[in-house]
């Protein structure tokens, strides 16, 4: 993989200090954040309950960077609209939480932001197939979704390179760029791998949210997580 690829670092703020979200998402941007990933969580679609479109539009005056939304949600298509309204600039969603994928995609992007779809570590990367040309970013979760803090299943690293290929295959033969994200369990010691299977952009929570200020806080984790995806 060549060392002049843009990597993409998206701290997941499932793991920020929710009664300061202001200065910890622009805390996170100063230290050199490319996205803030915001988890939105339904108690349906997955067992666990976080914040919707307010809290998108409360933090959206605190960051420049792009805020990345994934709808851990079902119904999907009433929060797309929210959230865009609300200022996020890509939206993810899981398939199996919508039942018109392609149509869910389309409202995406007729809103102005990024489309994308997320694969659980069992969901097939054949959701992807069909709905290439609407993708603007694939999520891969290596973790079940739910929780901050799981451990990174290594399965994802053999997925991360397939669906690489197929990525790759559709950009040569002239389709538009599709970013591909990994999220959960991404730490300084397996971004590299991430990477080298075909990852271009990491969510992570609790190593950025839970670095030690010892160890430089928020920016001496972001900036290991460079040095390692530079030597990747
Ligand atoms: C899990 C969420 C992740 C999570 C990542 O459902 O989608 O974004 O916050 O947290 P870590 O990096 O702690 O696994
Ligand atoms: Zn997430």
């Amino acid at each position: 993989m060549s060392k002049s690829k843009t990597y993409r670092i998206a701290p997941s703020i499932l793991s920020a200090d929710f009664a300061r979200l202001g200065e910890e998402v622009s805390r996170v941007e100063a230290a050199g954040a490319d996205f803030i990933h915001f988890d939105v969580m339904d108690n349906h679609y997955v067992p666990n309950l976080t914040i919707g479109p307010m809290v998108c539009k409360a933090i959206r005056p605190h960051v420049k960077i792009p805020i990345d939304v994934h709808l851990m949600v079902s119904p999907v298509d009433a929060l797309v609209v929210d959230f865009a309204k609300a200022g996020a600039d890509l939206i993810t969603f899981h398939p199996e939480a919508s039942p018109h994928v392609d149509r869910t995609l389309q409202l995406i992007r007729d809103q102005g932001c990024k489309a994308g779809l997320v694969l659980n570590p069992s969901t097939p990367i054949a959701h992807m197939d069909w709905v290439m040309d609407k993708l603007d970013i694939v999520l891969l979760m290596s973790v079940n979704p739910g929780f901050g803090g799981q451990s990174f299943i290594a399965s994802t690293l053999a997925k991360l390179a397939a669906v690489r290929q197929k990525i790759d295959a559709h950009t040569s033969a002239g389709g538009q760029p599709i970013l591909l994200e990994v999220d959960g369990g991404i730490k300084v010691d397996n971004i590299a791998a991430a990477a080298a299977a075909g990852a271009d952009t990491f969510v992570a929570g609790s190593a950025v949210f839970g670095a030690p200020d010892a160890d430089g806080g928020y920016h001496g984790v972001i900036s290991k997580f460079r040095s390692a995806l530079a030597a990747a």
